[in-house]
């Protein structure tokens, strides 16, 4: 063995007793790039705790994705914010630092179909996931439907600290399914219980003053709405679909045909 490679070697040793797999994939690497002058030895250092934190934060990810019920990986990298110029692109990435969640706010989604709103919460939720913090998805349906499950068993209580439990609750898709009115009791529930205890992202196709139809009932709707307002970031979402993206006029149509049934059903009065 060269005189050179001992502390190569030595460092190599060092990584697997540390137990760190992700620093010591990389460290030849690294070492190539500062003995070629392409890394100063910060930089250096800099890559070789990275490599190991991205390795951390991923089996965090990995093992999050069991309990959390994460439909799919979203993250912001993979977000195209000019597809969609309505949504602001620092509020966004500072969401994404996870302030709010420290401070047990609450972030609401809303706008029409395929403009982002699930591929966000779920992207929050994923670098909340990363962080350590525990994290839990469910559309609005399923949150209510293991909730009356839980009821039916007498479980109701547990099932509800569960699900206050965890720091960033997604409760996705608010407003495409209809609810019973036990449903939206047990919901208001939930969310009483998280208010100012932790962070929930929601989302909704439907704007706040469509929530009382929703749900159902007009006072629990307001009193819902104000316990997930007082501490909130809105992001309202104003564009086309990402899925017709290759149909923009079509969608375009689309939306236009959607927001005129609106107004012709308020002017009538069937809203
Ligand atoms: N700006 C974007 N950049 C990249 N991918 C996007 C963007 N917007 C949406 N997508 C992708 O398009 C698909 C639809 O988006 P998403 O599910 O987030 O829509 P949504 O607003 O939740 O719609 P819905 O109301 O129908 O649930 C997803 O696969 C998502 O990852
Ligand atoms: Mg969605």
């Amino acid at each position: 063995m060269s005189a050179a490679r001992l502390p190569r070697e030595a460092i190599r040793d060092m990584l697997a007793d540390l137990k760190m797999p992700g620093s010591l994939e990389a460290i030849d690497q690294i070492l190539s790039a500062v003995d070629s002058g392409q890394l100063t030895a910060s930089e250096a250092i800099q890559r070789l705790l990275g490599a190991q934190i991205k390795l951390r934060n991923n089996r965090r990810l990995m093992a999050a994705m069991h309990s959390s019920r994460l439909p799919a990986i979203k993250t912001l990298e993979d977000f195209d914010f000019a597809f969609q110029p309505s949504i602001k692109r620092e509020q966004i990435e500072s969401l994404h630092e996870l302030g709010f969640v420290e401070r047990k706010e609450n972030v609401v989604l809303l706008g029409p179909p395929g403009v982002g709103k699930s591929h966000l919460a779920i992207s929050l939720a994923v670098a909340a996931a990363k962080r350590g913090r525990r994290v839990y998805y469910g559309t609005l349906i399923d949150l209510i439907s293991s909730l009356e499950e839980a009821q039916a068993t007498g479980q109701l209580l547990r099932r509800l600290t569960v699900l206050t439990h965890p720091a960033l609750l997604v409760v996705d898709e608010i407003g495409y399914l209809p609810i019973t009115h036990g449903g939206a009791v047990l919901f208001f529930q939930l969310i009483s219980r998280r208010y100012e205890h932790a962070s929930t992202v929601l989302t909704s196709n439907k704007g706040f003053e469509e929530w009382g139809a929703v749900f159902g009932d007009e006072v629990m709707a307001a009193a819902l709405i104000d316990r997930v307002l007082h501490h909130c970031h809105l992001v309202n979402i104003k564009g086309n679909s990402y899925r017709m993206r290759e149909h923009a006029e079509l969608s375009r149509e689309l939306n236009r045909e959607s927001r005129a049934r609106r107004t012709r059903a308020e002017i009538t009065g069937t809203a």
